[in-house]
């Protein structure tokens, strides 16, 4: 029998999950179906109860739920417990939900193993202190940079986040406003996890912060440019990326988690790339 899988978000129907997945199993050979599932604010627990109760045999989760999916959940993964947030819902065989969040490992994998970037020994700001920021984080604090520096407009955010994640690596928060002090020599890698570019804007950052080799990631992905990557482009970055790579990754590992197989993500980016 088929064995279904599922996103659930609200809004969901510009979610790409499917067609990944569907890519995914096509390659691997492996029987499933993925759907979309619109949730609701006021039912999201018992929609995602109620699709494992009916046999379902995972599901992603995306915005807004990411939060209330940790909270239900009966065991979490240490990279869920950073996170605050879960992404991927797996049944347990002796009964109850386990999560994980595979945002984190996406984002680490389409780096280094699609993009060649060496993590050890650099220095990597981590603007935005929200959601997504708190998603990566220990993944990020587990690559062997020297310093993460975590900066966002409300300063206290990010001072509370790095506090949280002291005991992981190497870390520090500051606002944006601070990063003039703290840039120094420039960053070999600055990530944009603020919601600025959903408003079309940048957050200010100094002159200082980008050097000529470093490189420019933003989390998010369109079919235009971002204005992040754009910003990039504007500013010399030596390489620019978006997120499209990333959310292949995270879905590449819930696959793993789901099925035990390991699916080849390159031809799927180029595939999403092409559609766009
Ligand atoms: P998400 O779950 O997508 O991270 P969030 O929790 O609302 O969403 O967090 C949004 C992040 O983007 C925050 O770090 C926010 O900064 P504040 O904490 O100061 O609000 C950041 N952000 C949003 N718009 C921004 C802008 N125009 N410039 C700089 N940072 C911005």
């Amino acid at each position: 029998m088929t064995d279904r899988y599922a996103v659930i978000g609200n809004p969901i129907a510009h979610s790409k999950s499917p067609l990944i997945h569907a890519a995914f199993a096509r390659e691997t050979g492996e029987d499933l179906s993925y759907g979309r599932i619109l949730g609701s604010l006021a039912g999201f627990e018992d929609e995602a109860r109620g699709f494992f109760a009916d046999g379902g045999r995972g599901l992603n989760v995306t915005v807004p739920f990411k939060e209330r999916a940790w909270a239900l959940v009966d065991a979490r993964s240490p990279r869920a417990e950073t996170a605050g947030s879960v992404n991927t819902l797996i049944p347990v065989p002796e009964g109850g939900l386990r999560g994980d969040n595979t945002d984190g490992v996406g984002l680490v994998r389409d780096l280094v193993a699609n993009q060649g970037f060496r993590f050890v020994g650099s220095r990597v700001l981590l603007l935005g202190a929200g959601g997504a920021a708190r998603g990566v984080l220990r993944p990020l604090l587990e690559t062997g940079l020297a310093e993460l520096v975590i900066a966002n407009r409300t300063a206290s955010k990010a001072l509370d986040l790095a506090g949280s994640a002291a005991g992981l690596g190497p870390v520090l928060g500051c606002g944006l406003a601070e990063l003039e002090l703290i840039a120094g020599g420039g960053f070999d890698l600055i990530l944009n996890a603020t919601s600025a570019g959903l408003g079309g804007t940048v957050p200010t950052l100094p002159e200082a912060c980008v050097r000529p080799d470093g490189w420019v990631y933003d989390l998010f992905y369109g079919d235009e440019p971002t204005p992040f990557c754009r910003w990039g482009d504007r500013r010399g970055a030596a390489r620019v990326l978006d997120g499209l790579g990333m959310l292949v990754e995270q879905a590449a590992e819930s696959f793993w988690l789901w099925r035990g197989h390991r699916p080849s993500t390159a031809p799927v980016i180029e595939m999403l790339r092409r559609l766009g």
